[in-house]
């Protein structure tokens, strides 16, 4: 029989290994998680919620009132809720306060090392400056432009493939999902043969539904992919990330390492980008006049950080671990407490301006938005993500004009308490 202790270390592991999967690149063996939420109480998964595309009226009542709050959960740990704008930019930023080393919190709630889940995100200096330098080269602008045609065929293909299609279109299916993941092959360097596959298990990821096969299994089979794809690099090197990878530090890096780096990057850069792209382009069919400036040929720059900002798909940051005492908002956090910074609140917090809860492309702003967090775990993909959607939304809007939902937008189901908000399903009529 379970110990008191046992049962109080596997529920907060539980919790944090739930976390640590649903952020991505996070390694999971020897963890369980009971494969849902539904072990948590709506009480604690609120800041998960959206009401349309907006966060529920109680995060932006917290961040008037209590900008740093505790968040019941039903654990024996500490856990608190940032959803103003500063204290959020100030964990964020804070890499002396807060650790992301899920692995050494794990320990030191009695947890053993096996449950260690890895991963970029997951990781503090050095082990994570180490980590991001590897992968850093292939994400400089320079590296980046190789892919920007790249990109646009991918784009315009899909279009294509769209228009093939008669009647109704599921556009994140066709195409929000399609784009970043031939756009991830382009990166990683997967042989085109095999990106009828990489397609098919991204989109078994997102299958929430159960379909074929669960995401669970869908994760699995994508790292199982990416081993034998690094076992077959490491014979013949190619052009993408894994063969510069094995060009540059084959020696310091075995084979399960290499793949978890490509399926960090995998994950990151998967469904949040295709969540931007099908949220961003509701947005484009509900509010027509914001479409209209990128038929005409202007830049689609401005829309996209506003976009981005108002959606802040990315709903939390990867939970930060206080490594000691420390005041925040005015409020004591002692060492050891877990602090999840809502991403999606402090991006509407009026310190960014007035009327944050709408969209206004080009308005000025004092601050940048934290879509893409902050600090040392800054996303890696930004200006990949960036060059994805304004090459997308434009070709899009201007391929299909009279594209509209095919049914009531506000009855598209959406994602429900998942960290990355998005839609699970955009069926649009496209003439
Ligand atoms: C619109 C699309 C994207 C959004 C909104 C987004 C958002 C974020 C956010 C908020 C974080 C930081 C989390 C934290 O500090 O706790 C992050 C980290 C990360 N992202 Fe992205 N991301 C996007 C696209 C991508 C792409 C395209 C890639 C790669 C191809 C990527 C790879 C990563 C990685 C590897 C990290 C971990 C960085 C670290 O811990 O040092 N992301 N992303």
């Amino acid at each position: 029989m379970a110990s008191a202790g046992t049962t109080r270390s596997s529920a907060v592991l539980r919790l944090l290994g739930w976390i640590a999967r649903r952020f991505g690149g996070a390694r999971t063996q020897g963890l369980s998680f009971g494969g849902s939420l539904s072990m948590l109480p709506d009480r604690s998964l609120f800041p998960l919620f959206r009401n349309g595309l907006d966060p529920v009226a109680e995060v932006g009542s917290l961040r008037e009132r209590a900008p740093v709050s505790r968040l019941p959960v039903p654990v024996p740990i500490r856990v608190w809720l940032a959803t103003g704008y500063e204290p959020v930019r100030q964990v964020l930023g804070s890499a002396d306060g807060f650790s992301n080393d899920f692995g050494a919190f794990a320990a030191r709630v009695g947890l053993t090392a096996a449950a260690e889940p890895g991963g970029l995100g997951m990781a503090d200096p050095p082990m994570h400056t180490r980590l991001r330098r590897l992968i850093m080269p292939e994400f400089t602008m320079h590296r980046l432009a190789r892919l920007q045609p790249r990109i646009e065929t991918i784009v315009s293909d899909r279009l294509d493939a769209m228009a093939r299609i008669d009647g109704p279109v599921d556009l994140l299916q066709e195409f929000a999902l399609p784009v970043p993941a031939l756009t991830i092959c382009e990166l990683l360097g997967v042989p085109y043969a095999d990106r009828g596959l990489v397609q098919e298990f991204s989109a078994a990821r997102f299958d929430l539904g159960g379909g074929a096969y669960a995401p669970l299994d869908a994760i699995n089979e994508s790292k199982a992919y990416l081993r034998n794809l690094v076992a077959a690099q490491r014979r013949e090197p190619g052009d993408g990330l894994i063969g510069s990878l094995i060009r540059a530090h084959g020696d310091e890096l075995d084979d399960q390492e290499l793949a978890g780096l490509a399926d960090g990057v995998l994950t990151g850069g998967l469904e949040t980008s295709a969540s931007m792209l099908a949220l961003g382009a509701l947005v484009l069919m509900t509010q027509p006049e914001l479409a209209e400036p990128l038929r005409s040929g202007e830049p689609a720059d401005a829309l996209v950080e506003e976009l981005l900002r108002y959606l802040t798909v990315v709903q939390v940051a990867f939970p930060r671990f206080a490594v000691r005492d420390l005041e925040l908002a005015g409020v004591t956090i002692k060492a050891g407490d877990v602090v999840m910074c809502s991403l999606s609140a402090a991006d509407r917090d009026g310190v960014l301006g007035p009327g944050m809860e709408r969209i206004e492309v080009g308005r000025p702003t004092s601050r940048s938005h934290l879509a893409f967090g902050h600090g040392l775990h800054r996303c890696v993909g930004a200006e990949l993500a960036r060059m994805e959607l304004r090459t997308a939304y434009p070709a899009l809007v201007r391929r299909f004009p009279a594209m509209r939902p095919a049914i009531d937008p506000a009855s598209l189901p959406t994602r429900r308490a998942s960290i990355v908000f998005g839609l699970e399903e955009l069926p649009v009529t496209l003439e």
